[in-house]
């Protein structure tokens, strides 16, 4: 994986249809995705449950991308080795999954994955402070984290804002998640972020039978994000 900080649209699978997986991440990279996101969460850290690493083994194969693993667990430090196993290229812990966040981010660095830190909509930018170096991606939950379809929290823009700042020349990609549609991707992208992840806001109206729709919502995604770079 190279570091480049170009626009990147990362629909998360959350919002596929759970049947058929392997068909939705073909449709959605045929249609011009450029990560394919996976947000795994345990019904203990947050208030929803989806899947593991043997899913993430299943779907491997199906994916050319990189697969970017969002982990909503906790603990999770038992668990980096069987995602990395599984074939992610990102792994992405949250700082209250764990008593030493540092020792995390190198664990999953051991793997040979990239480590991402990610920030609730309460979690001050001062978590990410003193972990940048050991971080290739910092992710900034613009919803609370456990479903999709929710509303942008606005105030996370300033916090996007802080991070950009922060990370400076560093090559770490900054990463926004929840509620990202054409309307709300200008705002993050003039903030600072290079990685939007989008569920319903990529898959809605479409299907594996009908998988132009996931292009033009991608492209909807992608034009608005990137005029809005164009224009800072
Ligand atoms: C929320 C997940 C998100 C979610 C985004 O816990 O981390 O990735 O699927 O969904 P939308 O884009 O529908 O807000
Ligand atoms: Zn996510």
């Amino acid at each position: 994986m190279s570091f480049d900080r170009s626009i990147k649209i990362a629909p998360s699978i959350l919002s596929a249809d759970f049947a058929n997986f392997g068909g939705e991440i073909r449709a959605i990279e045929a249609q011009g995705c450029d990560w394919v996101h996976v947000d795994v969460m345990d019904g203990h850290f947050v208030p929803n449950l989806t899947f593991g690493p043997p899913l993430c083994q299943a779907i491997r194969p199906h994916v050319t991308t990189v697969m970017d693993v969002h982990l909503m667990i906790a603990p999770v430090d038992p668990y980096i080795d069987a995602f990395a196993e599984a074939g992610a290229d990102i792994i992405t812990a949250h700082p209250e999954a764990g008593p030493h966040t540092h020792r995390t981010l190198q664990a999953i660095r051991a793997t040979g994955a990239k480590a991402g830190i990610a920030l609730n909509p309460g979690t001050p930018v001062e978590a990410a402070e003193y972990l940048l170096d050991l971080c290739d991606l910092v992710l900034v939950m613009t919803v609370n984290p456990g479903f999709g379809g929710q509303k942008f929290i606005a105030s996370q823009l300033d916090k996007i804002r802080k991070l950009r700042a922060m990370i400076g020349d560093r090559p770490i990609h900054l990463q926004v998640d929840g509620g990202i549609t054409p309307e709300t991707a200008p705002l993050v992208v003039e903030a600072g972020a290079d990685v939007l992840v989008a569920g319903s806001g990529v898959f809605k109206g479409g299907s594996v039978d009908n998988p132009e729709v996931y292009g033009e919502n991608i492209r909807a995604i992608r034009n608005a994000a990137e005029r809005a770079r164009a224009a800072a």
